[in-house]
């Protein structure tokens, strides 16, 4: 066995299949291609809970759209020591002020909690009052909405709507592997969705797409990209935005995104250089890695365009994790209600590598 777990099965799952060998994403028999910017987040959560609570709407944007309004209540207990912290901390920590619970209602306020969270730690953060949402509009359009205080243009908001159903859900990834052992002890979905909130918001994971901005912005120029990866690989770095553990591709995740970016660019015409730039980078990051690790691909992961196509949002660097979040956490909760359907407790063993007890004289 691997220290990383890497040849072990440890869930038999119907919402999504990872082929690290072919790039393909599959989500409840749907190719990402066939619901990144055609399916609605809404819909996209629906399918992925189908079968997993018995009283699920047939439309759930509704139910969604008063859940954000009634999580918008706990936005009250953002105090200055949750202004210190980054928004991440904070997101989570309102987050845990949720009751926990196996029921569609606790889901839904779940769903609801990193977006309308997120947006109030932003707007405070900047030393603007929090906007309550406005539960009619979707999922997306309310986020961007939230955070800005206005209207968003629909090629922004369509935008962000393909990015929460690209990272909706993906395996048994960390943050979704821990949802299930913690759904596994029958503690209810809020804690298993702060466990994933928790593993999520490591730089391995989550927490990639944040430093990708500073790497860009350090790298400046196209002909400084060689230079300034060639030192971070000297000093031991890893490159953010690059390698994964499963796809021995490029992640179609990336492809999905990257469509994502030039649609948006088009459409408002902001920063039109910045995507050639970003491809610049990554071309000189992926022969430098090649020849860098030989034996390993270490191609393009979700986490480069991602960091784009956020940035364009207005996003700051420090909530991106946040926003991976808002997205993710329909997978961790369909995953959390099937462990607790049919799984039973996981509870793996480990080898005592640790010095004996001494034996009595
Ligand atoms: N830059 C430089 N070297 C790398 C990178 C990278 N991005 N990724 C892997 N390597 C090296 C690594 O140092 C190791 O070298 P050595 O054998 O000499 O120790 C070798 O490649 C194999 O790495 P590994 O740690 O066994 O691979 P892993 O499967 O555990 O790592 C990963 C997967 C995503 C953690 C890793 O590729 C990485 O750290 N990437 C950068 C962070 C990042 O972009 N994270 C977002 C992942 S995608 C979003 C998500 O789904 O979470």
């Amino acid at each position: 066995m691997s220290d990383g777990l890497d040849d072990v099965v440890a869930a038999h799952t119907v919402l999504s299949e990872v082929d690290g060998q072919a790039g393909r994403l599959i989500i409840r028999g749907h190719s990402l291609d066939d619901l990144a910017g055609r399916m609605s987040f809404e819909a996209v959560t629906r399918l992925l809970w189908d079968g997993f609570f018995d009283d699920l709407p047939q439309d759930l944007a509704p139910a969604l759209g008063a859940a954000r309004l009634e999580v918008f209540a706990e936005v009250s207990a953002l105090d200055s020591g949750l202004l210190d912290r980054t928004p991440v901390e904070a997101m989570r920590a309102l987050t845990a002020r949720l009751a926990d619970g196996d029921e569609l209602e606790v889901a839904l306020k779940l769903t609801a909690a990193p977006a309308v969270f997120t947006a109030a730690v932003v707007r405070a953060q900047a030393g603007e009052a929090p906007v309550p949402p406005d539960p009619k509009l979707g999922h997306a359009a309310d986020i961007l909405r939230m955070l800005r205080g206005k209207p968003a243009p629909e090629a922004e908001a369509q935008a962000l709507d393909t990015y929460l159903v690209t990272v909706s859900d993906h395996g048994l990834n960390a943050s979704t592997f821990a949802a299930r052992v913690i759904a596994s002890t029958r503690a209810g979905l809020t804690s298993a969705v702060l466990g994933g909130i928790g593993a999520l918001k490591g730089p391995l994971h989550g927490g990639a797409p944040g430093p990708i901005i500073e790497m860009l912005d350090e790298i400046g120029q196209p002909e400084n990209a060689r230079t300034w990866i060639e030192a971070a690989l000297a000093r031991g770095d890893r490159l953010m935005g690059f390698g994964h553990r499963v796809y021995r591709v490029c992640d179609p995740r990336a492809d999905a995104l990257k469509g994502a970016v030039r649609r948006l660019t088009a459409a408002t015409q902001t920063r039109p250089g910045r995507l050639a730039f970003a491809e610049a980078v990554e071309t000189a990051a992926l022969a430098i890695l090649k020849a860098h690790k030989p034996g390993r691909t270490l191609d393009t992961n979700v986490e480069l365009y991602t960091a784009l196509l956020l940035e364009a949002l207005d996003f700051p660097p420090s909530a991106f994790t946040c926003v991976f979040a808002m997205g993710r956490v329909s997978g961790w909760i369909a995953h959390a209600r099937e462990q607790l359907a049919g799984g039973r407790l996981i509870r793996p063993q480990s080898v005592y590598v640790g010095p004996m007890p001494r034996q009595a004289a």
